[in-house]
Formats: structure tokens, C-alpha cells, sequence
């Protein structure tokens, strides 16, 4: 029988291709999305995967989604921890609320969600949880400091709850993407975007489907042995020791 597979913010930019490429694998693919319904129904016309919303950063909604998911799927065997947000702004003009819902929606989403599926992952003896961090959670970012704190917060997570499922089959991994060529990273200005590309060795943005094939590398049977990793997808824009 397929194996489920959750993406959070499954249906927009890097979760998008997760979801596509997690589906041609051979899961049944279950994309969450926060707020854009007209992004999600075109994305399940286009599909054919499933859309469900909620807000990630609610452990009550969360709840309720998963409900939804497991009685219309079945239980979760892989989750990927991807919606995020940005809310970008030099520290002394930062305010609480830019702070909390970057934290809620980029670092919080990985407990509400994979706390409420950890207990079925260890009663079958199997689970693939694939944090999606950044690059600028490795290195810090200029702007960021809320973003860059929770995109660390995962890698930390990663490796305590890979410890943790260790015995039960369960390995808990990051990848920690680069600039990718998606909606949020178009919304830099022009000018530091600019800068940034020529700081990639590679030469050019990385794209969403590179992403998703360590995804995929991480979700699948075989990758039993790697867990607590962090894997940078990054065009070698920093290279972490
Ligand atoms: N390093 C050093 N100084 C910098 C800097 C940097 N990277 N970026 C800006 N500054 C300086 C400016 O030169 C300016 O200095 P002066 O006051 O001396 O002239 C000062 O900071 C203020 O700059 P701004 O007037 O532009 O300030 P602002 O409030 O309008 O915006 C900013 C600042 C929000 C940080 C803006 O520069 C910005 O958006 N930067 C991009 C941040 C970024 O890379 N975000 C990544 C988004 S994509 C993503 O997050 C996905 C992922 O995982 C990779």
C-alpha cells in the first residue's frame, strides 16, 4: 500500500514541486496550504493532489487537518515540514509581530505538526520527517533576523528528535535550500537580489525540482540510515563545516 506523505505549504513555490515529485514516487501526496485557495485549486486541477488548509502554526488546527487527512488518506508516514514565510526587516525596525509569526509559521509548524503524527509513526515501526531550513539559518542573513533564528531552530530540532526516533524507523533530516527561484525570493528587491546571484558560485538561483530530489532522496525506503542531517541544496553560495 502507498506510503502518505504531508507537505506543509505543499502547493506554492519549493512545496509545490515537493509535492509533485513525492507524488511520482509513488505517495499519496496530502498538500497543506495556509491562505491562498485560488493558488490550491488550480494547483489540484492541475495535480490531481489533494489540498487541505490550515494554519500551520495553530496546533489546534493542525489537529484538525490531520483528522481530515488521515480519514480521506490514511495515516502520515512522511511529513515535510515546508511552509514558511518571510517578514524581512533590519532588526531595529523589527516589531513582535514580525518576529512571532515568522517563529509560528517557520519553526512552531514543526512541532504542531510532527508531534501530532510522531505516536503513529512509533506504533508502525516507520516515519520520514524532512525539515525544510535555509541557507541563511546556517549562516545568518542580513534582514532576517527572525527568519534565520527559526531556520536554525529546525536544524536544532532535527537533530534532538533524530535521536529520538532512531529505534522506531523513524529518521528526521533538513534541507537547508540556497536562493531558490520562487515567489519569495522574487520579492527581494532587484537590486540586493542582484548581488546575491553573484555571491552563488553556481551562477544562477537554484530551482524548486533540485529541491525536491533531496526530498524525495530523504522520504524514501532506502534512506534509513541517514538521519539528523542537514543537507545544503545551495549552488556552494555557503559551504557550512
Ligand atoms: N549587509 C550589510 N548591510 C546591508 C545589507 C547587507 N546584506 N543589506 C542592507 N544593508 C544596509 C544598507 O546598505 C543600508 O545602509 P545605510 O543605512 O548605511 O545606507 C541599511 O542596511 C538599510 O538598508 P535599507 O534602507 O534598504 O533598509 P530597509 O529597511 O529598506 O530594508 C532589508 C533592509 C529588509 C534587509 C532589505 O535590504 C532586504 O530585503 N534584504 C534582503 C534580505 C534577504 O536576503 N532575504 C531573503 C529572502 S528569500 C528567503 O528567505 C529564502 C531563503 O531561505 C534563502
Amino acid at each position: 500500500m502507498a506510503r502518505t506523505a504531508l507537505v506543509t505549504g505543499g502547493t506554492r513555490g519549493i512545496g509545490r514541486a515537493i509535492s509533485q515529485r513525492l507524488k511520482e514516487e509513488g505517495f499519496e501526496v496530502a498538500a497543506n496550504f495556509g491562505g491562498n485557495e485560488e493558488k490550491a485549486r488550480q494547483f489540484t486541477e492541475e495535480t490531481g493532489i489533494r489540498s487541505y488548509k490550515f494554519n500551520v502554526g495553530d496546533f489546534e488546527a493542525v489537529g484538525e487537518g490531520l483528522k481530515q487527512i488521515e480519514s480521506e488518506i490514511g495515516p502520515v508516514d512522511v511529513v515535510v515540514n515546508n511552509a514558511g514565510i518571510t517578514r524581512d526587516a533590519p532588526f531595529h525596525k523589527m516589531g513582535p509581530e514580525q518576529w512571532q509569526e515568522v517563529i509560528d509559521v517557520d519553526l512552531s509548524s514543526a512541532f504542531n505538526v510532527t508531534r501530532q503524527v510522531w505516536e503513529g509513526m512509533r506504533e508502525r515501526g516507520f516515519g520520514r520527517v524532512v525539515n525544510i531550513s535555509s541557507i541563511n539559518g546556517q549562516k545568518g542573513q542580513f534582514g532576517q533576523v527572525n527568519y534565520s533564528a527559526a531556520k536554525a531552530g529546525l536544524i536544532g530540532f532535527t537533530k534532538a528528535l533524530a535521536q529520538e526516533g532512531a529505534k522506531k524507523g523513524i529518521t528526521v533530516n533538513c534541507v537547508a535550500p540556497g536562493y531558490v527561484d520562487t515567489d519569495m525570493v522574487a520579492a527581494v528587491p532587484e537590486n540586493v537580489l542582484e548581488g546575491i546571484i553573484s555571491s552563488i558560485p553556481v551562477g544562477r538561483l537554484g530551482k524548486a525540482e533540485e529541491i525536491a530530489d533531496a526530498v524525495a532522496w530523504l522520504s524514501g525506503e532506502r534512506c534509513g540510515f541517514v538521519t539528523g542531517a542537514t543537507i545544503p541544496v545551495n549552488g556552494a553560495q555557503y559551504i557550512a563545516g
